[in-house]
């Protein structure tokens, strides 16, 4: 091939397009590379440590819709009602609705019914008329919050009967059980929330 400029310009492209393959085939090889590298078991740092099987009973407390994993024991609406004084009724005041904390019962939530302006306040602050009896689609959800979280300077102090005593007392604040009602694995899954008609559930169940 003659030195002219066309070719000058055409072999160093040529070069350049030789150079980019081996390129391309050194990247293939240290892509290989690393796969076999990621294949090829981890270096032991010694971080955490083995849990034992009931070690990790204690932390899965979870309470799924349907009750599945709700604990043994039982309580009953009058025992909730003594249980509430002592340890809920300052942030949340006798009848679940008085605040200052969250409301538990009543439909109307921080914003009365009766207040005129209600459109308009609940267009504003939506998440003030949130409460349990109104909002919460399962009713054991509330045993599932009530036991990890409640009360609020104190969680997880209560015992699963209390918890369940509690859960009933509430369930009566919102005129959802009778009160002679007593709560247990087999009767909480039963109560229907008035929230489970007006939520969507993104987890289908069979109920
Ligand atoms: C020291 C104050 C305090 C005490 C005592 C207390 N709570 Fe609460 N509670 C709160 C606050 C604050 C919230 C809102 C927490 C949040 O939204 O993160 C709350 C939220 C709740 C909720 C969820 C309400 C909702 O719709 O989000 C429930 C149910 C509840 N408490 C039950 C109880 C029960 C039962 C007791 C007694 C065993 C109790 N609380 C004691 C302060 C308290």
């Amino acid at each position: 091939m003659r030195d002219v400029p066309f070719c000058r310009t055409t072999s160093a492209a040529v070069a350049g397009l030789r150079r980019g393959v081996a390129a391309g085939m050194c990247a293939l090889a240290l892509g290989v590379a690393d796969v076999s590298e990621a294949q090829a078991p981890l270096p032991l740092i010694g971080l955490g440590q083995p849990l034992e099987a009931a070690d990790i009973e204690r932390h899965a407390i979870t309470i799924f819709p349907d009750g599945r994993n709700l604990p043994p024991g039982q309580g009953s609406v009058e025992q909730g009602a003594r249980l509430y004084g002592q340890h809920c009724v300052a942030c949340h005041g006798v009848r679940g609705m008085e605040g200052p904390a969250a409301r538990l019962a009543g439909t109307d939530g921080f914003i009365a019914w009766s207040d005129p302006l209600r459109p308009l306040r609940v267009r504003r602050h939506p998440l003030l008329v949130l409460s349990v009896g109104a909002m919460w689609p399962h009713a054991t959800t509330l045993f599932d919050y009530v036991r990890r979280a409640m009360p609020m300077h104190a969680p997880k102090s209560l015992s699963d009967d209390e918890v369940y005593a509690l859960t009933a007392h509430l369930l009566h604040l919102n005129r959802l059980v009778p009160a002679d009602a007593v709560m247990n694995r087999e009767t909480l899954p039963q109560v229907v929330m008035p929230g489970l008609a007006r939520t969507l559930n993104a987890w289908p169940t069979d109920r």
